[in-house]
């Protein structure tokens, strides 16, 4: 069926329909009746996603890596939640908030891989990571692993650990385009030594939108008896994984970001073995062994956001997981192949495509990360964000289903001006 055809049909079906089925949502549920269908590079398609967003008109907004706005049907499930924890008050608190939280990570649980008895939800991944760092059972004269581009909350706890237990850190410095998976791999092993016991990696480096070889490092890592944390703040909801296919020994994200669930949710991943050894940010009453709920006291904070998890996986699978990576990652070459050889500019992301997806750092020899964003955003109305640390001097770029090709000619334009 044409799309014509389809939006006809659909606009007609949707009348009556509760005020959360926005048409463009319903076109989308059809749709995935084709799956075969590539939606790729169909602007047609994606100018229909775009419509389940409100966008302020004043700029471009290239910097989905903070949060990502959430669609239109989200939010209204969001306000009915709101609205009926408001009604409910307390009842609600004293009778069905745990279990409706545990559906919630039943839910994500499905959604990554694994079972929920291994998951919790969080408030980002900051909570879900410095858990496991500050509450690792450290002794005197361990050692932890981490990269200079790792994020600063977690590298900031783990400098209170050293002051705290007398742990040892140690830090590489992973380049920004790798020979391979073998030269990361071995990067991480070389400062591996006998007292190390937990490694801190990135899913994806956040300043420059850099896929680690997750599996591969997990693996060697083992061989040596060493632990691996992933910080996947930006994975969940950006690339289709499974948590368990990583062999991972701690997994945090924030579902406030790709998977576009309201700001203040994230979750942690601890895999069997450990849940019993960490110690809790917030002590919880006793638990049976083996039990994670021992690691997920937090008082009482938003409980309605952590409802619309379920909402935001239910857009996510509608727009579809694959089709939404695969736009994603179209979306940053679309702009990257158009300047990665040009004079003067600088793309500080790695050109294999499994290495990155929708984030890419890109930087304009002789112009400073800080004054690159400003130009961007005072002379062509693009919003980005400067980075400038870690070997990586540029802005990122960061494009959401929301974006279209003619905002990335925009930004290639602004780029190959500035670097003339
Ligand atoms: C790699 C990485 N880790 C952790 C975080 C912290 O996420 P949050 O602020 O949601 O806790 C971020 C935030 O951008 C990040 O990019």
């Amino acid at each position: 069926m044409k799309k014509r055809d389809f939006l006809k049909t659909i606009t007609a079906a949707s009348i009556g329909m509760p005020l959360s089925m926005f048409p463009a949502t319903a076109w989308l549920e059809s749709l995935n009746q084709y799956p075969e269908i590539d939606h790729t590079t169909n602007e047609d398609f994606w100018s229909e996603v775009r419509k389940d967003y409100l966008l302020k008109p004043d700029y471009i907004n290239l910097e989905s890596g903070y949060y990502n706005i959430i669609p239109k049907p989200t939010l209204d499930h969001l306000m009915e939640h709101i609205k009926m924890v408001n009604y409910q008050g307390s009842y609600y608190m004293r009778t069905v908030q745990w279990d409706n939280k545990e559906r919630m990570a039943n839910s994500l649980g499905e959604l990554l891989g694994c079972t929920s008895k291994n998951l919790i939800i969080t408030r980002n991944t900051t909570e879900s990571l410095d858990m496991v760092i500050k509450g690792f059972p450290w002794k005197e004269g361990d050692e932890a692993v981490y990269a200079l581009q790792d994020y600063g909350a977690m590298k900031d706890m783990f400098a209170q650990v050293a002051h705290h237990f007398g742990v040892t850190t140690r830090t590489v410095s992973v380049p920004n385009h790798p020979k391979n998976d073998e030269a990361i791999v071995q990067l991480y092993a070389d400062a591996i030594t006998p007292n190390t016991r937990l490694l801190m990696v990135c899913h994806m480096i956040n300043i420059t939108g850099h896929i680690l070889p997750i599996k591969k490092i997990c693996d060697m890592a083992h061989s040596k008896d060493v632990q691996v944390m992933v910080d996947g703040a930006h994975c969940v909801g950006h690339f289709e994984f499974d948590i368990n296919d990583l062999n991972c020994d701690y997994y945090g994200s924030s579902l406030h970001k790709w998977l576009a669930v309201p700001l203040g949710t994230g979750m942690l991943y601890v895999k069997d073995e450990h849940i019993n050894t960490l110690w809790p940010l917030f002590a919880e009453s006793k638990r049976e062994p083996g039990d994670i709920s021992r690691l997920n006291h937090m008082g009482t904070h938003p409980v309605y956001h952590d409802l619309a998890i379920e909402n935001a996986i239910a857009y996510y699978n509608m727009l579809g997981g694959k089709r939404k990576e695969k736009r994603l990652r179209y979306l940053q070459r679309y702009w990257t192949d158009q300047v990665r050889d040009h004079k003067g500019i600088i793309i500080n992301t790695p050109v294999e495509p499994h290495r990155s997806c929708a984030i890419a750092n890109v930087g304009i020899e002789g112009i400073k990360p800080s004054d690159l964003a400003s130009r961007l955003l005072k002379d062509y109305s693009i919003f980005t964000v400067a980075i400038d640390y870690a070997n990586v001097k540029g802005c990122r770029i960061t494009p959401n289903v929301f974006t279209t090709t003619e905002e990335l000619d925009e930004l290639v334009r602004a780029l190959k001006e500035m670097a003339q």
